[in-house]
């Protein structure tokens, strides 16, 4: 598509409207973190967190409430940013308990080596390409701690009428690119482990148009 844009500017608008985006105007967190939080509920006292593309900060703001003592989330939106921070507050959190910054994470990820006991990507890494993703995935084993999990959740599949469709129109002329990646292989290929796997299936609306979309959950171990 001409004129697509890849680019932070797409989401500050999109964060200032947030009329496209499902996820930029709802604070109820995703399904496949809440799963995962019911599901170890008994160990999340005092875990570290690292919110990948944290957008309005509502997976982080969930996380606070439910047993993680430290949260960092950062987004390359500035407006996504200063959403997450005023959700923040008006929750009452304390604020040493949370950190949320501005940053584009194709750079590498500001942090130190093994700090985290999770990182979690809910919709975030399909608009990286090949070498984004490849150092992604790279960053997230450094600065996860040894058997730190990384849960994805992504989209592989976006379908318009039956057929593929790898830029979304966001309104106003831009859309975003999507990129299908081989998650399973590049979890191997930077050593880490598999230990839950499964697919979903929804419609979802954006603009004017319904998707048929399949999902990815993934969830790593750092071996
Ligand atoms: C579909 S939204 C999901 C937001 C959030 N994870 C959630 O579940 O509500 C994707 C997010 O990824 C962010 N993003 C995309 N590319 C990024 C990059 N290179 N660096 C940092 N954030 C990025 C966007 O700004 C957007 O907030």
């Amino acid at each position: 598509m001409e004129g697509t844009l890849r680019s932070n500017k797409v989401w500050d608008q999109e964060y200032k409207e947030q009329e496209v985006i499902p996820s930029t105007s709802t604070l109820r967190p995703s399904s496949s973190f809440r799963e995962y939080v019911a599901q170890h509920r008994n160990n999340l006292e005092g875990a570290t967190l690292i919110d990948i593309g944290c957008g309005n900060g509502r997976n982080s703001l969930y996380a606070l409430k439910n047993g993680f003592t430290r949260v960092h989330g950062f987004d390359y939106s500035k407006e996504a940013i200063k959403l997450a921070k005023r959700n923040a507050r008006a929750a009452h959190l304390h604020e040493n308990s949370y950190r949320f910054y501005t940053h584009d994470l194709t750079t590498g990820l500001p942090e130190q080596d093994n700090s985290f006991d999770l990182a979690i990507d809910m919709t975030t890494s399909h608009l990286l390409d090949e070498d984004q993703i490849t150092t992604l995935f790279k960053e997230v084993y450094r600065i996860l701690k040894p058997n730190g999990e990384f849960l994805i959740f992504t989209i592989i599949s976006n379908k318009l009428s039956g057929k593929e469709v790898m830029d979304v129109e966001m309104g106003g002329g831009s859309a975003v690119e999507y990129f299908i990646h081989d998650y399973e292989g590049l979890a191997i290929k930077n050593s880490f482990k598999i230990v839950g796997k499964d697919f979903y299936e929804s419609q979802t609306h954006i603009g004017n148009n319904l998707f048929d979309r399949r999902y990815l959950k993934l969830l790593l171990v750092k071996g």
